[in-house]
């Protein structure tokens, strides 16, 4: 049995899936285990990561963990940790972030996302589980953050459109924790996962509007005008609209993400491309 954290999420539903197509029995975690949908086959358990004691009985007779973290610190992470390791897990695979740098002490990490999740990555490497850590760049699945703005024309508005991003699909981020969470040799690896191009934000409206047949068009807009329609946004968290605006205003200046191919390396099958990732989620820019 393996237990899939963040099972409604991007990522965790994909590591679901994936898992259940296998036929390998998995156990959905959820705050809200009577309306989260899930695959053929998984059960859903109630758990919140706020509350370690929630986990005991997720946690019981599972051999693997999928842990994503959804917080903006460490918080009750030491707790968690503690939970797991009472059931004797064989994995914990943790989905962290491509923001976390190599070699410095956590809290001498530049960005306040890469600081926290290298903090709870640190507790994980602490905590005597055997883990494995996946640290993916910019999701594919931002672009549905623009998906209301194509639904109703033909123009994206926002900040920062030069910025350069590796966009990474879930399907991969997820392939590679299925190998991580089901084989043995991935115990201790620290994964960096990118998607196989980079693209500014301007650059991926334009292939947004490839992959559906429509012209649509980047236009730059004020931080200001940005941070008024994300906090307007119910679907989007308040606590991190200045997190993220202020992330882009440092990826503007810093030099271009670089490309890997550990996708491919651990799972055999080379990074799916953004255009790929569009496609695949056509109905969520179709007007409805
Ligand atoms: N977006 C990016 O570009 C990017 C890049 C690198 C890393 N990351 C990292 O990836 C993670 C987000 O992954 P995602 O996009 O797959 O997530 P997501 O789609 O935002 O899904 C959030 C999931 O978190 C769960 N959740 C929220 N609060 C919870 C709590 N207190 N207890 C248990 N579950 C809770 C929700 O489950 P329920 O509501 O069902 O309980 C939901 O399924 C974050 O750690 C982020 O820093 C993101």
């Amino acid at each position: 049995m393996i237990l899939v954290t963040g099972a409604g999420g991007n990522v965790g539903g994909q590591v679901l899936a994936q898992l259940a197509r296998r036929g390998t029995a998995v156990r959905a975690m959820t705050r809200s285990p009577l309306t989260v949908k899930l695959p053929e086959g998984a059960e859903a358990m109630r758990g919140d990561l706020a509350d370690p004691a929630s986990l005991e009985a997720c946690v019981d007779g599972v051999e693997a963990v999928f842990l994503m973290w959804p917080f903006h610190n460490a918080g009750p992470m030491a707790g968690i940790l503690e939970v797991i390791k009472r059931h004797a897990c064989r994995r914990v695979v943790l989905l962290s972030s491509g923001a976390v740098q190599d070699g410095p002490a956590p809290e001498r990490n530049t960005s306040p996302v890469g600081r926290s999740h290298a903090e709870v990555e640190r507790l994980l490497a602490e905590s005597g589980l055997p883990w494995t850590v996946l640290r993916p760049s910019t999701f594919a699945a931002n672009a549905l953050w623009w998906a209301g703005q194509i639904r109703a024309g033909d123009t994206v508005a926002g900040p920062y459109g030069a910025v350069a991003m590796a966009m990474l699909h879930e399907a991969d981020i997820a392939a590679v924790a299925v190998h991580a969470l089901t084989e043995d040799g991935h115990e201790r690896a620290c994964y960096r996962l990118t998607g196989p191009q980079v693209l500014t934000q301007a650059g991926q409206v334009h292939i947004i509007g490839q992959a559906l047949g429509r012209p649509l068009r980047w236009q730059e807009s004020s931080r200001e005008e940005a941070r008024q329609r994300l906090l307007a946004d119910d679907s989007f968290p308040d606590s991190f609209v200045d997190v993220l605006l202020d992330g882009y205003a440092a990826m503007l200046n810093a030099p271009a993400p670089t490309l890997t191919s550990t996708v491919e390396t651990v799972t055999g099958t080379p990074a799916r491309t953004f255009h790929q990732w569009v496609l695949d989620h056509a109905e969520a820019f179709t007007p409805r």
